[in-house]
């Protein structure tokens, strides 16, 4: 299994103080020489933490996929379509929130969705849509012709209640199933930690999951490296 470094929280200790470091592609060279398959980035639309130089930067700075995460709104659509990433993935967004708060909507927003999708397609961008575990959002993400889907897995983050996280796994793993076997890329992700990324590792049909926070939190204090090949091998299985 995959694991996709979002370095966004390396920009918000930047942010926070106001200064030109830390750097976050330079945060993510250092995740991919430790085995981050891909980088994250949210370019988010108040810039909250990365900005439009992160963006347009980091393909400088690393070979493994660049994975630009981001709303329908127009003005960031068009930064992707300039910059180009490997792939984008849409997500919801709003202001108030702390972090993405539940997948896309597919049946409200699907028009807006459906234009961000087909710009970035005629781009040769490879779109990912975040939506929740289930099968109609599956099956409208498969009619909108993306490449990928990513479940969110916030509500089994936020659960400490075992049985809630077994039966979210069970249902994960049925819809994970169901999005492999039609022909998908499927990601997950949201909240994990060193704790529970086991029950998300164990199902075979996702092929990456996407982390940020805990990495970012851990890597101070063991370093950046470190915190990425532990959680690499808490993926797969090998314990340190
Ligand atoms: N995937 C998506 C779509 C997200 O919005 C986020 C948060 O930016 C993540 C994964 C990573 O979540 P966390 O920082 O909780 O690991």
């Amino acid at each position: 299994m995959k694991l996709g470094v979002n370095v966004d929280h390396i920009a918000t200790l930047r942010q926070v103080r106001g200064t030109l470091y830390p750097v976050p592609s330079a945060a993510a060279a250092i995740c991919q020489n430790y085995g981050a398959d891909s980088i994250v980035m949210h370019l988010r639309e108040d810039r909250r933490h990365i900005n439009d130089n992160d963006v347009l930067t980091l393909k400088n700075n690393i070979t493994v996929p660049f994975n630009m995460e981001m709303s329908v709104n127009k003005e960031i659509v068009a930064i992707a379509l300039k910059i180009k990433p490997y792939s984008v993935t849409l997500v919801p967004e709003k202001r108030k929130e702390l972090t993405t708060e539940g997948g896309l909507d597919l049946v409200r927003y699907y028009k807006k969705v459906n234009n961000a999708l087909k710009l970035c397609k005629a781009r040769n961008i490879k779109v990912s849509l975040f939506i929740d575990p289930i099968k109609k959002a599956v099956d409208i993400a498969l009619a909108m012709g993306v490449y990928a889907v990513e479940f969110n897995t916030g509500r089994y983050s936020e659960t400490k209640n075992e049985k809630l996280r077994k039966s979210i796994i069970d249902k994960l793993t049925k819809v994970s199933d169901y999005a492999k076997q039609k022909g998908l890329f499927v990601a997950a992700g949201h909240g994990l930690d060193y704790d529970n990324v086991k029950g998300i590792a164990s199902i075979k049909s996702i092929d990456e999951l996407n982390i940020g926070h805990s990495i970012i939190c851990r890597a101070v204090f063991c370093g950046l490296g470190n915190a990425v090949s532990e959680m690499k091998n808490k993926i797969n299985g090998v314990t340190l």
